[in-house]
């Protein structure tokens, strides 16, 4: 199938400092130099720690912000390269959905007018036809009928999510940016949302790139995903592939902080020495070599490539084939309390589930603590 969306060298440099005459002389690195694909209807997640570039990334395939570099191409046409008509039909099939949905909605409009008002920007449907098609898109994303005359501030959270998702359903678009779309839910509420997404992609074939902190919601809801650091993609492959094995140093740091349900079967954590390098100054060479438990003298000179396997599993490190199996890595004796914390209560309420047979995904105990992932370095 061809791609929806490809991204070539993507590349987004910020000024952080500049000298008194203007001229820039510090530069953060948020995305540098980043290639990935998109399928139509296909999720592919972005993970990685706090300041990687996730939505930097998301925001240029959007073009909501200028890259420095590189190519994205929409179904085919230049998206660096519209203008005018063309880019203002771009901006609707290509939408975000992001953490917090009251800051998006204006609290002086109806729940109606919001959803309505990108109808009428543009026309997409007869001014006479637009309350029901208002009211069908309330539907469709399971609010009730009269939804449309209240204000958002009358919603919880979860429902305010719905009402940003109808409002990005109503311009029809064939890519949604979800940007932590359920971080800021209720942990009760976050597999509705999730649902909710599935379906619509199910149902009107849509592609998604879900940038997340949570890797159980990103287990649940991605096809593919693409692990992120320093503003690079260090490993990019199919979800279930990743998860069973995965081969960079970094992802499998990322991922042992997954709980597992079986506190019998549980990981050890890999906790990364060393400091978290800045964008601002990127190590060279590999940019993970001051925390990688494998690195060499190679890794600190040469950055290493991308490379696909036959199963569409890229790896970009030296030492790829000469790694230990995932479950054979060193690891840090001992754990933190606060994991000890996780997995214990994950234990517990897993029993729980598994006796009530409720769906376990984006609950509290399922998701690695954002503060665990960001502290990996600490
Ligand atoms: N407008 C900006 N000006 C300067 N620096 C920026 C700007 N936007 C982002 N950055 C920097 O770029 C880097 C990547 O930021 P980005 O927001 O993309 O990270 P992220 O992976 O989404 O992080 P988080 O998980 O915390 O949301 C960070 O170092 C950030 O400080
Ligand atoms: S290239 Fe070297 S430093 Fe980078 S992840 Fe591989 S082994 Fe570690
Ligand atoms: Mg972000």
């Amino acid at each position: 199938m061809s791609a929806l969306v490809e991204v070539e060298g993507l590349t987004r440099h910020f000024v952080a400092r500049r000298s008194v005459l203007g001229r820039p002389t510090a530069l953060v690195r948020a995305v540098d130099g980043v290639d990935f694909t998109v399928a139509p209807g296909e999720t592919l997640a972005l993970v990685g720690e706090s300041g990687c570039g996730k939505s930097t990334l998301g925001r240029l395939v959007l073009r909501l912000i200028e890259p420095t570099a590189g190519r994205v191409r929409f179904d085919g046409r230049d998206v660096l390269a519209l203008g005018g008509r063309e880019l203002r039909a771009y901006r609707r099939e290509a939408q975000l959905v992001f953490q917090d949905p009251y800051a998006s909605l204006n609290p002086r409009m109806t729940v109606g007018d919001i959803v309505g008002e990108p109808l009428a920007l543009h026309d997409i449907v007869p001014a006479a036809r637009r309350r029901d098609r208002v009211a069908a898109l309330l539907h469709q994303v399971g609010l009730a009928e009269g939804a449309g005359q209240r204000y958002p501030h009358e919603f919880s959270g979860g429902q305010r999510q719905r009402i940003a998702i109808a409002r990005a359903l109503a311009v029809e678009p064939r890519l949604i940016v979800c940007d932590e779309p359920v971080s800021a839910l209720d942990v009760s509420i976050r597999s509705q949302v999730l649902n909710l997404l599935r379906g619509l992609q199910r149902r009107l074939g849509l592609a998604y790139i879900f940038i997340s902190h949570d890797l159980a919601v990103v287990k649940h809801i991605a096809d593919r995903v693409a692990v992120m650091n320093l503003g690079h993609i260090v490993e990019i492959a199919p979800a279930d592939s990743l998860f069973a094995a995965p081969h960079h140093p970094y992802s499998r740091a990322l991922l042992s902080a997954i709980p597992v349900p079986n506190p019998r079967a549980r990981r050890d954590r890999i906790l990364l020495q060393g400091d978290l390098p800045s964008a601002l100054a990127p190590p060279p060479g590999c940019r993970f070599h001051t925390r990688c438990p494998f690195a060499v003298d190679r890794c600190r000179r040469e950055p290493p490539p991308l490379v696909f396997d036959q199963r569409n599993h890229a790896v970009a490190c030296h030492r790829t084939t000469e790694l230990p199996p995932a479950d054979v890595v060193p690891r840090e004796t001992g754990r933190s309390p606060a994991l000890e914390r996780l997995i214990a209560a994950f234990g517990a309420s897993a029993d729980v589930r598994a006796a009530s047979g409720v769906d376990t995904v984006g609950s509290t105990s399922g998701a690695p603590d954002p503060g665990l992932l960001k502290g990996m370095h600490s």
